[in-house]
């Protein structure tokens, strides 16, 4: 059983000295009196790591000699050919395994079936229903079926002039061709750079053109809460304001018509070309620094930027995260492990594929929605499959919280061993919550806090060795030499609040920004000389743990996904009616933080609920429907400095402040709260 003992020194501890602002509405709960929770001691007698004694001893080996630690474990992976070297540093660029060959598609698949377990599940998918009434759709691809698909669409990808180092662009459902797609490209050295369906047309044109990616596959839509949602459809929209697509591949998921071929040419069935594909196809031998994919994430000015994975040293580092924080076992048959990201994130390509798959562990798939048909979709997923891991985003637990404790209360959920989080901060009731209802108080916790840019997890616990605390991510992982620092870069005393940086290097580290070298200099490496600047703000409790309080920058954190105010701001500002925006982040139950955006209108404009409910639609448009806003607040003017600079702090607190009360459309007058503010400050 989970141990609860009260920490005396969890308790002395106050959000409020965390310094660095933290938008996330969530975090303010962790005044609650806060608990330890030390591994189950069944648990750990079966861990990859049984105590912390042991997770202390590792992690010194370690950080004193990086290159013997990573050297050994990317041993019990797959190389064409040894590395000359494990590390070369020159800061800020990394070079891990250098000069080996090894292909991350070989090691997720073929090496299985090389090793006789190409009968083993891979991967267990289930779909929504195609009508309704019907049963899920449940699909099992065993390492053998992934060989056989991976090598046919890499031939396909081939037969459309794909070569090594072509960009190939993703936009599909949650369903098993999406990781074929993916592993595919990672089979012929072709690096993807996977679009979140979620995503409008606007954000395809953009990363396409960003990428000069002339190949695209999609599929003529998912399903969603029992509804066909098409995306062909938006990829046709894109592609009407970029002609550099000379390829689109369609899989066919639902049975909506969906028009191929605008441009002669252009548009195939995934199933007409892999009809003839050849099933033989070897895998590319990729040197360790070969690019393996670009994933765009938002930053604080401009458009996302294309963060930049390479082979080798993400391969051993998503491989060894996934082994040790949800403690996998490829020689336990009921082994089933989930994550419930979609793979257009860095979660769903670290911790649905790539991580898992060399570890010989199945990995479940799901297409649909939490709350369709009902709001136990979910436990009832976990009962009958029988998860035994179980990795998701604080967002949905405190939706799940909402909706009710008699929704998991109907299922038999026995079958779980390792909860996981990540995404964002999460608030100690949802933790707590997650611990009882769906753990049983019997699953250790790992709150896992990492970023696209680590590629795989940096601090987090290792169940069976980390005592927990609801709301802290406590300790950094192998490798990782994480530290609260002060802007010039001085270590911070326990307790103080910092800025959360990395000042070694790790093998899962971002290579670059895919054609921006300076922006990535700047952004990461340029802030606190000599260290990997994360853009959270963070402390360290005086037992070691850490806890992360948000984000600094201009970056906000909806529903654990990304965004950058200013991203929002333009596609605000590109609306007729508008003619100023300032986007900041608020406190939000569901979402931890929300969107309010202040809007200044064009001469002539008048603010009216109708434009309120159509600049939110716009910015789903321009963005997609993460990005639309909570509130929509219309300004006279925006409270700005003399100098000119938006008074971000106020309208944070202004956001803060809750809803506005009153008739929501007339002006509110910010100039005069500026000068208020102004004339208090001199
Ligand atoms: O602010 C941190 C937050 O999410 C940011 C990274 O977002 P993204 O690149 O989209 O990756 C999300 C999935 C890895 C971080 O800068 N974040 C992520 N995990 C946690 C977290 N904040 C607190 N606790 C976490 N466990």
């Amino acid at each position: 059983m989970t141990s609860p003992r009260t920490s005396s020194a969890a308790k002395a501890v106050s959000p409020a000295s965390a310094g660095p602002d933290n938008s996330n509405g969530a975090m303010q709960s962790i005044m609650h009196e806060l608990r330890q929770f030390a591994p189950p001691v069944d648990f750990a007698v079966r861990a990859h790591v049984k105590s912390f004694k042991e997770y202390e001893r590792l992690y010194h080996q370690s950080i004193d000699n990086p290159e013997k630690f990573w050297g050994e474990q990317a041993d019990r992976l797959h190389w064409f050919k040894k590395w000359d070297r494990v590390l070369e540093w020159n800061l800020p660029d990394a070079k891990w395994f250098v000069g080996g060959k090894t292909n991350l598609c070989y090691n997720c698949v073929d090496r299985q079936v090389a090793d006789g377990l190409g009968d083993k599940l891979a991967i267990v998918w289930e779909g929504e229903p195609m009508r309704e009434g019907q049963p899920p759709e449940v699909r099992r691809l065993t390492y053998r079926d992934l060989q056989r698909e991976t090598a046919k669409f890499a031939n396909v990808l081939k037969s459309k002039g794909v070569k090594k180092g072509d960009r190939v662009t993703l936009y599909m459902p949650m369903v098993p061709e999406l990781a074929i797609a993916v592993l595919a490209c990672a089979r012929i050295g072709a690096p993807h750079s996977v679009i979140f369906g979620g995503f409008s047309a606007n954000a395809i044109k953009d990363r396409v053109e960003d990428a000069q990616s002339t190949i695209l596959i999609t599929a003529d839509g998912g399903f969603r809460r029992g509804k066909p949602v098409p995306l062909k459809d938006t990829v046709d929209e894109a592609l009407s304001m970029t002609n550099l697509v000379k390829t689109v591949i369609v899989y066919q998921r639902t049975e909506n018509p969906v028009k191929m071929t605008p441009a002669p040419g252009r548009d195939h069935w995934w199933h007409d070309l892999m009809r003839d594909a050849s099933d033989q196809c070897p895998c590319e031998p990729m040197d360790s620094e070969d690019l393996l994919f670009i994933l765009y994430t938002s930053g604080t000015t401009g458009k996302p930027k294309g963060i930049m994975h390479t082979t080798g040293g993400y391969m051993v580092h998503t491989y060894l995260t996934s082994r040790y924080v949800f403690d996998l076992h490829e020689e336990d048959p009921s082994e089933l492990y989930w994550c419930t990201a979609d793979v257009g994130w860095i979660t769903g390509h670290s911790y649905i594929i790539y991580g898992v798959l060399p570890n010989r562990v199945p990995t479940f798939m799901y297409e649909g929605a939490p709350n369709s048909p009902g709001p136990d979709r979910f436990w009832d997923i976990i009962e009958r499959h029988k998860i035994t891991k179980f990795y998701t985003a604080p967002t949905a637990i405190r939706a799940f919280m909402k909706w009710g404790d008699e929704h998991p209360g109907k299922h038999d959920l026995s079958s779980l061993k390792v909860l996981g989080t990540v995404g964002e901060p999460i608030n100690p009731e949802a933790w707590m919550w997650y611990q009882k209802h769906i753990g049983g108080d019997r699953c250790p916790i790992v709150d896992t806090w990492w970023q696209t840019e680590t590629g795989g997890h940096m601090i987090t616990p290792i169940p069976g060795a980390t005592t927990t605390t609801p709301g802290s991510c406590t300790r950094p992982f192998f490798g990782i030499d994480a530290a609260i620092v002060s802007k010039d870069g001085q270590e911070m005393p326990p307790n103080a609040g910092g800025f959360l940086v990395i000042r070694k290097p790790w093998p899962s580290m971002l290579r670059g920004i895919w054609g921006d070298r300076e922006r990535f200099v700047k952004t990461y490496w340029a802030e606190i000389p000599g260290f990997y600047f994360a853009g959270d703000g963070a402390r360290r409790d005086p037992e070691g743990n850490f806890w992360v309080m948000g984000r600094v920058d201009d970056v906000i954190n909806v529903s654990g996904h990304r965004l950058g105010t200013a991203e929002v701001e333009s596609a605000l500002v590109s609306h007729p009616a508008v003619a100023e925006s300032a986007v900041v982040g608020m406190p939000h139950e569901i979402k931890g933080t929300g969107i309010a955006a202040f809007v200044t209108l064009k001469a002539g404009q008048k603010p009216s609920e109708a434009l309120k409910e159509e600049l939110i639609q716009h910015v789903g448009k321009e963005i997609g429907a993460i990005a639309k806003p909570d509130q929509i607040r219309f300004t006279d003017a925006l409270p700005k400095t003399r100098s000119g600079k938006i008074m971000r702090r106020l309208l944070r607190e202004l956001a803060h402040g809750g809803e506005v009360q009153g008739d929501t459309t007339t002006l509110e007058d910010l100039s005069v709260l500026a000068n208020l503010r102004q004339s208090e400050e001199a």
